[in-house]
């Protein structure tokens, strides 16, 4: 690669000592921060040549994985972050060997169909998933929740 050639953005998981820059991004969106610290989180910084571009996260309970706490920093939304950060976190979780992934969003449901989520019964949500506060207390009950399958890697 050339130096001229701009570094691809990548996901970079944060430590817990990092996480009060994502929850003040998330914080001014509205959106859950008050299971951050739960042990089953994977959070992760999508950033492109030392800059952060994002935020996401996966919480994980046994086979079941849950995509939360996607966030694009206001200024660079609508130019493609938001795509390529949530590919990155798919490939992420196949790479963690979940089979699918599900999610809870208030305002986003198109832009997750645009990535190849489907709308689902939050009935149908796998018992541990519908167990965590995101799902029992932290998102009201009109969030849609969303499933995606994964590919797994080779
Ligand atoms: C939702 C969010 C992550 C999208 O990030 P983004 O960088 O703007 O997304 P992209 O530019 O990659 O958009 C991809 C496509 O989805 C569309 N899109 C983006 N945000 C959308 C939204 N909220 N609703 C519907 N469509 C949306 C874009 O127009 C684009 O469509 P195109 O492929 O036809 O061009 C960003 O708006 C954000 O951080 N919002 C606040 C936090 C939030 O709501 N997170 C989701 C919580 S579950």
């Amino acid at each position: 690669m050339s130096s001229a050639e701009p570094a691809a953005a990548a996901l970079r998981r944060l430590r817990p000592a990092e996480y009060e820059p994502m929850r003040a991004a998330l914080a001014a969106e509205g959106l859950p921060t008050d299971d951050l610290c739960c042990a089953a989180n994977r959070l992760y910084a999508f950033e492109e040549a030392g800059q952060v571009l994002g935020y996401g996260g996966l919480e994980r309970h046994g086979s079941a994985v849950l995509l939360r706490s996607v966030v694009v920093r206001p200024e660079r939304r609508r130019g493609g972050v938001g795509r390529r950060l949530v590919r990155a976190m798919l490939a992420q979780a196949a790479a963690l060997g979940h089979a699918e992934i599900h999610l809870l969003t208030m305002s986003a449901a198109d832009f997750f169909t645009r990535l190849g989520f489907e709308r689902i019964e939050r009935g149908s949500v796998p018992e541990a998933l519908a167990a965590t506060a995101q799902f029992t207390t932290l998102c009201p009950g009109s969030a849609v929740a969303m499933m995606r399958r994964l590919d797994l890697p080779a």
